[in-house]
């Protein structure tokens, strides 16, 4: 994979899951904390216990650097809570126990910000929760956007808001990211 670097350039990137030993988390910077801080704190030990998958985008000839990170993890709605028009949409309207996968985090640092990093990384987290739902299950992604820009990025690639309160989720059904995918 290649990205337009600062200087006019190429710069080579690649996707791979979070190494602790080799990623530099403390560095990471993409101006929401709560995303810093997972990375930080959280995301080396989710890793280690199997909790949620943690993936890192970095110049192939810099691979320590963190460019940008996501995290999925398995999520499971019970029957009931999901409203009826959503259930029905996603042909679980009944079911007892309803798959899906929480795309936890997303983040690109400051720096490689608005320059098309963050659709490369929304693209690659909705390939392999596609694959993994494809392997395991799970009807839909979800994800908690931190604020109405985050809200509005995720919007421009179908995610439609689920519920605003208690707080903001938003959903895209792998049917879609199937097609999406089929389409290239
Ligand atoms: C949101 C974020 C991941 C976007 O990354 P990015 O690399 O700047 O985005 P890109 O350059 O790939 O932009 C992709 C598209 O989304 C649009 N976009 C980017 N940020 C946007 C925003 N906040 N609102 C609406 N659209 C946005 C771009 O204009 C671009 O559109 P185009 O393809 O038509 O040109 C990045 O700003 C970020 O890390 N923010 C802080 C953390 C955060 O809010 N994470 C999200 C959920 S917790």
């Amino acid at each position: 994979m290649t990205s337009n670097d600062n200087r006019g350039g190429r710069l080579r990137i690649q996707i791979l899951p979070l190494d602790p030993s080799l990623h530099d988390r403390k560095s990471f910077h993409c101006g929401k904390e709560t995303v810093d801080r997972y990375l930080r704190t959280t995301a080396a030990q989710a890793t280690r216990y199997y909790r949620a998958a943690t993936f890192v985008l970095a110049a192939v000839d810099n691979p320590s650097e963190v460019l940008g990170y996501y995290t999925l993890a398995p999520h499971e709605y019970r029957d009931g809570e999901l409203d009826l028009a959503t259930a029905r949409a996603l042909r679980v309207h009944g079911l007892q126990r309803i798959p899906v996968l929480l795309l936890g985090q997303l983040g690109i640092a400051r720096a490689y910000q608005g320059r098309g990093l963050g659709k490369l990384l929304l693209w690659s987290a909705l390939e392999r929760a596609f694959s993994t739902a494809a392997n395991s299950g799970a009807v839909a992604v979800i994800t908690d956007p931190a604020d109405d820009r985050a809200a509005a990025f995720y919007a421009r690639y179908g995610f439609a808001t689920l519920h605003e309160a208690p707080f903001h989720r938003m959903m895209l059904p792998t049917k879609t990211i199937a097609a999406a995918l089929s389409r290239g």
